[in-house]
């Protein structure tokens, strides 16, 4: 039997095809990376399997119109399908939550640095011709306080991290135990206690039903004067218009992001208005996770979990 395979996203194909040849099954890949959600509405019913990153949206007329058996998402976040859709209608989901953990915490420092130390702001008056060091001063890492809300695999890389910068490292997350905390140097703290302690914060959260504006405008404005965030999780964590007004208040004295409710991000969205403003902000598309061998581990064992789950099927 012939399974139908659509790749609706950009992934790297040569490692997915690598991942495929790992199993029995034989699969019939299909490539649309550019698909409009209109056209993968209707041709979704002739698919078995699906692979797919952030842009595609498996919402529940999506996944109720399909005869999907499995969906595989080439990242880590989920919060693009209708988990409890997929699981009424049987629908196997998949993701890659080990191996974009290092990078996307490389990023998130890097975007801290940036933010902290006028990276970019430098580069780009140099470029203009300008020699101002005094605009360009700093703030420094050694002995201030990283509050991290969600310990698991990128939080606790980045508390290794910053660990390494000199930093103290406070953390909040529901589920983690102080034994776990204490092996990674990590103390444990309520939310309203580290939103009050944090120098600098960085949310690494799966947005869910409980996650979702977890950062709502009371907290906002329980943070520290003067704070830097970092986002690379999703900007529905946050209560947007409230996270707006902090930035312009400059109670959040910076903030860096690679992620937005709406994506790509509209040349008139408010965080690139805030920038050519002069506000301290930092946008990138999308890229925590854009990382060669990253996409392509990531790809690759995709093109395993598929046909592992296909082979598996045979045997029943
Ligand atoms: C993820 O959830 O894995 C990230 O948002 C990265 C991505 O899709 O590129």
């Amino acid at each position: 039997m012939i399974r139908r395979i659509l790749v609706s996203d950009r992934i790297d194909l040569d490692a997915f095809m690598e991942g495929v040849k790992e199993g029995n099954s034989t699969v019939q890949v299909d490539v649309r990376p550019e698909i409009s959600a209109e056209e993968l509405r209707a041709i979704i019913k002739d698919y078995d399997g699906i692979v797919f990153r952030s842009r595609t949206k498996l919402d529940p007329e999506l996944l109720t119109n399909s005869n999907l058996l499995c969906a595989i998402r080439a990242g880590n976040g989920l919060d693009n399908v209708h988990l409890e859709t997929a699981r009424r209608r049987g629908i196997e989901v998949f993701n890659c939550p080990e191996l974009s953990k290092e990078d996307v915490a490389d990023y998130t420092m890097a975007m801290l640095v940036n933010l902290t130390r006028n990276i970019i702001k430098a580069h780009l008056s140099l470029l203009e011709g300008k020699w101002d060091r005094d605009m360009l001063t700093g703030s420094s890492f050694k002995h201030k306080t990283l509050g991290i809300v969600g310990l698991g695999r990128i939080g606790t890389e980045v508390a290794l991290r910053a660990r390494a910068h000199g930093m103290k490292v406070i953390a909040h997350d529901i589920e983690k135990m102080e034994e776990y905390a204490q092996k990674h140097n990590v103390r444990l703290v309520s939310l309203p206690e580290l939103l009050r302690q944090s120098d600098f914060l960085t949310l690494h959260l799966p947005l869910n039903t409980t996650t979702h504006r977890l950062l709502n405008r009371e907290k906002i404005s329980s943070l520290k004067k003067g704070v830097y965030i970092v986002n690379s999780s999703r900007e529905q964590l946050f209560d947007f218009p409230a996270l707006v007004e902090a930035i312009k208040s400059g109670q959040v004295a910076g903030y860096a992001t690679d992620v937005f409710e709406e994506e790509p991000l509209r040349s008139e969205h408010e965080l690139i208005t805030l920038a050519k403003q002069g506000y301290n902000v930092l946008v990138t598309p999308h890229i925590g996770a854009q990382v060669v061998e990253v996409q392509q581990s990531i790809a690759r064992d995709c093109g395993k979990k598929i046909v592992q789950f296909f082979d598996s099927l045979e045997k029943i």
